[in-house]
């Protein structure tokens, strides 16, 4: 028989959940808290998942095919997700976003080959972007996937992610956090996680005011994003900057898990449900690697 290979798709998901051993109050009280750890998947974050898969259903709907050009308006992990599976799929890849972001994270996307189109951030950022996609779109220069209200996104996590996490702990998760920006990852598992025992808590955690954490948003109420459904959530933490950033650097330092900031604030959320249960097992998503975010100075030596 020959041997069979996957291919760098079929390494998308199916990523390792491990137990906090050292950080003060991961283990008390009989709770037990595990790290989702997305930033293994190959283009290194969880967004790699929504971008699989709003691609894949889209083209087995037909409404797209490869040799096909797709747009987003995207600052961070998505768009990087998107270029990778964009050419693993042979599709064109353009993507729209503010010029004030991180050489980093440019060069990340252009060495996947997809195009990026920078928009002068001093006239309105992330807003800008996504209306230029939309106008191109309607001008038929390609197609927009649209993260924040495409049903594909947290699709992904309803087929992956959630029934990963299932039986990956037997059936014993008691309490979910996520972190929130297009509110896919906790949307999809929560639904999945939900719909095998309908006692599993569901917890967001989303910045203070004031507070900057790259990915995560606290949505004024007329923007939340369409795939939102506040009745999947029972429990919203607002995380302050710096514990966030704190957090995470504990996270390296004394667990061995090198994790982007909304890691750390996902982090501090699952710490404060942890002092409130017992017995209990706590999953929490750490979205991506701290590589990414070693310009922001948030690891230098301090
Ligand atoms: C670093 C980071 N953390 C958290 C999230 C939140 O994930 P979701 O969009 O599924 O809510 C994102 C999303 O882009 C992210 O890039």
């Amino acid at each position: 028989m020959t041997q069979q290979y996957p291919t760098v798709e079929q390494t998308i998901g199916n990523t390792p959940l491990v137990r906090l051993q050292r950080i003060p109050g991961s283990d008390d009280r009989g709770n037990v808290i595990l790290a989702k750890l997305e930033g293994n998947n190959p283009a290194g974050s969880v967004k790699d998942r929504p971008a699989l898969s709003m691609i894949r259903h889209a083209e087995a709907r037909g409404d797209i095919r490869p040799g096909d050009t797709l747009i987003e308006a995207t600052s961070g992990n998505t768009g990087i997700a998107l270029a990778m599976t964009a050419a693993m799929r042979g599709y064109r890849m353009i993507l729209i976003m503010p010029d004030n972001l991180s050489l980093e994270r440019r060069a990340a996307m252009t060495a996947y080959g997809a195009e990026l189109i920078l928009t002068p951030a001093s006239q309105g950022g992330m807003e800008y972007a996504r209306d230029l996609a939309m106008k191109m779109q309607a001008e038929g220069k390609g197609r927009v996937l649209d993260q924040f209200a495409n049903p594909d996104n947290p699709l992904a996590h309803v087929e992956g992610t959630g029934p990963e996490i299932w039986s990956q702990t037997g059936g014993q998760v008691t309490h979910f956090v996520s972190a929130m920006g297009t509110t896919g990852t906790i949307m999809g598992v929560s639904q999945y996680l939900k719909s095998q025992n309908s006692d599993v808590r569901v917890v967001g955690a989303q910045p203070a005011e004031g507070a900057q954490i790259p990915g995560i948003r606290k949505w004024p109420e007329a923007y939340l994003p369409s795939i939102f459904d506040a009745q999947r959530i029972d429990q919203v933490e607002s995380i302050g900057q710096q514990e966030a950033e704190d957090m995470v650097r504990r996270l390296a330092a004394e667990e061995g898990i090198f994790a982007g900031v909304s890691s750390g604030g996902a982090l501090v959320a699952a710490l404060r449900v942890a002092q409130q249960v017992r017995n209990a097992t706590i999953v929490f998503i750490v979205c991506d690697r701290g590589d990414r975010y070693l310009s922001t100075g948030v690891f230098n030596p301090r």
